[in-house]
């Protein structure tokens, strides 16, 4: 059996928080609770628009957070944010000023050399570098040419067809992805829309290193406290490689 790990993503304790511009609920804290509860990584998106996650918070992350993992648009002043606080990962991903969340994966393969300009610069800082795309070859090839070690597959599509109960192709899709970009050499982590119903369904596809998860987690956690909300998705996956 091997060990999934899991990322939270904690952008949305940071919603609430703006939501009244105050100090509370505070992101670093959830952190720290999330640490002391199982969680490998800690995610945050810093958006161009700050709408949920500030800069503070990602500087005070990096003080003390175990594994940093920053979401950002290939957008120069993230970048160069990116560059100064030295996460130990990025995760590139498309970023739309009207969506409500990263709606798709990144077209790694229509702005290769945008891209690998970025990639280069951030390996370079020692950034562990992901691409967030589709579950789809070309755009896995085009991770892997333009020198990232890892994607994020989008379970986007999969998670929303789960809750209709039509996940069949969409999950077939997600494996053959994983099989392909393991062949490679690719890292392969999954996210998006995963929750403690779909989550089984994910736990069947092969080669997985990384999960982030976020609004299910939080949201999740105003009912029952983060600990055991965390617990919940902790202990199926926990099984991983048995079904795998
Ligand atoms: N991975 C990436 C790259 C994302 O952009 C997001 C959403 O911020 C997530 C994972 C987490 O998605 P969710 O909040 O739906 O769990």
């Amino acid at each position: 059996m091997s060990t999934l790990l899991l990322g939270l993503n904690i952008d949305h304790v940071a919603t609430l928080r703006q939501a009244r511009g105050g100090s509370q609920p505070d992101p670093l804290e959830a952190a720290r609770i999330a640490e002391a509860n199982g969680v490998s990584g800690i995610t945050v998106h810093l958006r161009k628009d700050r709408r949920h996650i500030q800069d503070r918070d990602v500087y005070g992350l990096r003080k003390f957070v175990r594994c940093l993992n920053l979401e950002m648009a290939n957008h120069p002043e993230i970048v160069e944010i990116a560059l100064d606080v030295r996460p130990d990962e990025v995760c590139m991903v498309p970023e739309n000023r009207q969506e409500l969340t990263t709606e798709g994966g990144l077209d790694v393969a229509g702005h290769r050399s945008e891209l690998a300009r970025t990639v280069e610069r951030l390996t370079a800082a020692g950034i562990r570098v992901s691409m967030f795309i589709e579950p789809d070859p070309r755009q896995l090839d085009a991770s892997r040419e333009i020198g990232a070690p890892v994607v994020e597959l989008h379970t986007g599509a999969y998670a929303n067809a789960a809750a209709e109960g039509s996940v069949a192709q969409l999950l077939e899709r997600i494996r053959t992805a994983a099989e392909y970009g393991h062949s490679i050499g690719l890292q392969i982590n999954a996210g998006h829309g995963l929750d403690r119903w779909n989550l089984a369904g994910i736990l069947t596809v092969p080669w997985l290193h990384t999960l982030n998860i976020g609004h299910s987690i939080i949201g999740r956690a105003v009912m029952i406290g983060l600990g055991p909300a965390l617990e919940e998705i902790l202990a199926p996956m926990g099984t991983y490689g048995a079904k795998a």
